[in-house]
């Protein structure tokens, strides 16, 4: 995959000096625009697309961020813009990248590049950038979730066996379905609000994607929230 050229040092050190407060809020919003557009639009969607189509969830290079503000954490975001993990074991459409094996299918390695790493200026102005993001306030707001712990044993069940959830998503390094982001570091990652939202309507989100909406009242979602914000503390 070609690596869009990075956008360098001197031009975040103006920007950090920027954004820290000698010059307009709104200047410092639009260089952080431009760096992202710069480093991240070769991949992401950062806006939204005119039209959804199934194509597109197939064929496109990353997910899209175009919600980002109404989805991650910001502290999650800067850490893991320093220090990229995997989070689809698949890669973004895993269709595009399994490989059948002799007994089961694979994903090789080669096929998912790494993720380009930003040093702490740049991951800052870039989360700050993605925060701004947010067409789906109203998504947001309408859910008044507030995690509380729940039992593991019986949260795991319900993950796997009830909901059959564990299919697409993997509950810990290895273990679980490769076609969704892997569920052990969601409650860190996501906002809470965002991963009940997506649970009860993943299509009001993402509205071609392939996670079905299972229809579940209120308290069922509010279980399968708890238990994936449960196993991020773990
Ligand atoms: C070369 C393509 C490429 C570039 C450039 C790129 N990304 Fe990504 N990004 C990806 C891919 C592929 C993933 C999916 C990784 C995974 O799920 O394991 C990803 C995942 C992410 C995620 C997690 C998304 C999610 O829904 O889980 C965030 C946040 C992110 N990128 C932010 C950025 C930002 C900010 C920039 C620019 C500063 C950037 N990326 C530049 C390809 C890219
Ligand atoms: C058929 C496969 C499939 C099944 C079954 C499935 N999911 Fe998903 N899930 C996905 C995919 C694919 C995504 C990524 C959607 C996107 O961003 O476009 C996703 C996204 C999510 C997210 C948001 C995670 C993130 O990092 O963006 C959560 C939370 C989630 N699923 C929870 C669940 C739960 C709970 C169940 C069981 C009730 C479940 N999923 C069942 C495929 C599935």
């Amino acid at each position: 995959m070609i690596q869009p050229k990075l956008f360098h040092l001197s031009t975040v050190t103006l920007l950090v000096g920027v954004i820290s407060g000698f010059s307009s809020p709104a200047l410092a919003e639009k260089t952080a625009k431009q760096f992202v557009e710069t480093n991240c639009a070769g991949c992401h969607a950062l806006s939204e697309p005119e039209s959804s189509t199934t194509t597109r969830i197939r064929e496109r290079k990353a997910p899209d961020l175009y919600y980002a503000g109404n989805k991650f954490q910001e502290d999650w975001l800067i850490q893991w813009l320093q220090s990229p993990t995997r989070i689809r074991p698949g890669g973004t459409f895993f269709g595009q990248n399994v490989v059948a094996a002799e007994d089961r299918d694979i994903v090789p390695k080669d096929k998912l590049p790494e993720h380009p790493a930003f040093n702490a200026s740049e991951a800052e102005v870039a989360a700050s950038y993605l925060m701004s993001l947010t067409p789906y306030d109203e998504l947001i707001s309408s859910t008044a979730y507030v995690p509380k712990p729940i039992s593991g044993a019986m949260g795991r069940m319900n993950f796997t066996k009830f909901k059959g959830c564990v299919a697409c998503h993997e509950l810990e390094k290895g273990y679980g379905g490769i076609s969704g982001p892997e569920v052990h570091t969601a409650g860190s990652r996501l906002k809470p609000e965002f991963l009940y939202s997506f649970i009860k309507n993943p299509q009001a989100w993402a509205p071609k994607t392939f996670m079905s909406n299972l229809h579940l009242d209120d308290s069922e979602v509010q279980k399968l929230s708890d238990f994936i914000t449960t196993l991020s503390k773990e």
